[in-house]
């Protein structure tokens, strides 16, 4: 199609023009769902997990200052530049980049984003799966009384059948693309305004668990206490990464969502109510999850599987544990619902335009492919468990590992969460800060001048910085300058 950056009045019949465009019904409900977005198995499954794989409190320090300094900049800019867009983040940044008179390769950065989206949720789906496969599994009491040992087979034998995580990803990804397919307001906001609530107080319930399993302390110290001997290169650059992934940052996701947004709204207040209650629930997860795991005597770096070992162990030993635990998986699915819609809403949004077909088809086309490209994932936990990647940068400076022993799982991970959303918020940041002109931002963000002047700041300076020095510094490259400088 011709190259038309100010199609909003000439929309085709799939895109209504701007006066009768989709929008959320009430600044509360964009609230809603961006933390249904950014609430979801990051926070609950991942965090934690990747907290006990890099040692714990620091971790989390750097988790927590990328959150303030990098996120919340990012996510104010993004959300802008989806409601100055009102598209697809593909044609948003064509739009947006020739409205202030650069080149529309910027498009390039919406078209990655569709690419990270179809990618995470291959495998979130599989994840979500296995949350799914909780819940029965709860619901019979199959855990009453369990120890460790009985918990973790469990989840092995879950995890080494293939049929049955397909199963699960098949059904998951199913309920994602029907809800996609009937549009944003339909059905999902009336899931978050309730379900999003009832996983908090299911939250609450947990911690008072924890207190009482004798190690609340422990667990603590362990989440909050930095100790910086035990951060790595890979650690600084999966925290950054973390804090872009639980805040669905840098792939379109907040800038499509961003794009239904009333106008009068304010975009820094919500910024900040997404991002606390985001990081809320998080921290809240580890405060439950160390504590068990500390109990338990089991591993904190026990990866992927940790909530599933660990939760579950709670719940067969705790009053009422069958009820409970059901309610628990399944609001985690509740919450993995909310946010797989928002990855894969760019892609379709970008599809139905580009392709000229209907939402209906546009949903079904995508879902075909998420699920098969989910099958690398399935797999990587049982039939290619043994086929993983070992990557490496040898300076005389020292041995950088970027991956190590990384099933095809890990390295779409690593790729996704590491790399490609990073570098959609730095160029997020970059377009924001340097290359939109300050009159549009200004009027977007309708803040007064000081809190404009620091946000200018830190999407300028502060947030890109950091993004590079990161990543280069993850690289190795850091490291390879100083030894041909031979400092
Ligand atoms: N933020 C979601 C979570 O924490 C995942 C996600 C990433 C959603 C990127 C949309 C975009 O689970």
């Amino acid at each position: 199609m011709s190259e038309s950056s100010a199609s909003i009045n000439e929309s085709s019949a799939n895109e209504p023009p701007l006066a009768n465009r989709e929008q959320w019904s009430s600044r509360l409900v964009f609230i809603l769902a961006a933390t249904g977005s950014a609430v979801g198995l990051g926070n609950i499954w991942k965090f934690p997990y990747i907290t006990g794989e890099n040692g714990g409190g620091a971790f989390v320090l750097i988790y927590l200052f990328c959150i303030a300094s990098i996120g919340i900049p990012i996510m104010m800019a993004e959300i802008m530049l989806g409601r100055r867009g009102r598209q697809d983040p593909v044609t948003t940044m064509k739009k947006l980049a020739k409205e202030s008179g650069h080149s529309r390769s910027w498009g390039l950065l919406g078209w990655m984003g569709v690419i990270a989206g179809f990618l995470i949720l291959s495998y979130y789906s599989v994840i979500a799966g296995w949350a799914m496969a909780y819940v029965p599994r709860m619901a019979t009491g199959l855990f009453n009384g369990l120890e460790a040992d009985g918990v973790n087979t469990v989840f092995s034998d879950l995890v080494s059948n293939p049929e049955g995580l397909i199963a699960w990803h098949t059904l998951f990804l199913f309920m994602t693309m029907a809800v996609v397919a009937r549009g944003v307001r339909g059905g999902l906001e009336k899931a978050v305004t309730f379900l999003m609530p009832l996983l908090f107080i299911l939250l609450v319930i947990l911690i008072f668990y924890a207190m009482g399993t004798g190690h609340f302390k422990q667990g603590l110290t362990y989440l909050f206490t930095p100790d910086f001997s035990k951060i790595t290169t890979e650690g600084i650059l999966s925290a950054m990464g973390h804090a872009f992934f639980t805040l669905s940052l840098g792939m379109g996701a907040i800038m499509v969502y961003g794009s239904y947004l009333p106008s009068n709204t304010s975009i820094a207040k919500a910024t900040i109510a997404v991002a606390f209650m985001d990081t809320l629930v998080a921290l809240m997860a580890g405060m439950i999850i160390f504590p068990i795991v500390f109990a338990n005597t089991l591993e904190p770096s026990a990866g992927p599987g940790l909530i599933f070992k660990t939760l579950p162990l709670a719940f067969g030993h705790m009053d009422y544990g069958t009820f409970f635990g059901t309610l628990f998986f399944i609001l985690l699915v509740f919450a993995a619902w909310t946010s797989s819609i928002s990855l894969i809403e760019p892609a379709i949004t970008w599809g139905m335009k580009t392709f000229q077909i209907s939402r209906l088809k546009t949903s079904f086309i995508s879902g075909v492919l998420v699920w098969l490209l989910g099958l690398l994932t399935v797999f990587s936990f049982n039939l290619t468990s043994d086929f993983t990647i070992t990557s490496t940068i040898s300076t005389n400076y020292g041995e950088f590992v970027i991956l190590k022993d990384a099933t095809v799982f890990d390295f779409l991970d690593y790729l996704t969460s590491n790399i490609m959303l990073p570098l959609g918020g730095l160029m997020i940041a970059i377009y924001a800060g340097w290359l939109m002109k300050k009159k549009y931002s200004r009027e977007e963000l309708n803040i007064n001048r000081f809190w404009y002047t620091i946000w200018l700041f830190l999407v300028r300076f502060i947030a890109p910085t950091m993004v590079i020095i990161v990543f280069l510094n993850a690289m190795g490259v850091v490291a390879f300058i100083r030894t041909i400088m031979g400092v």
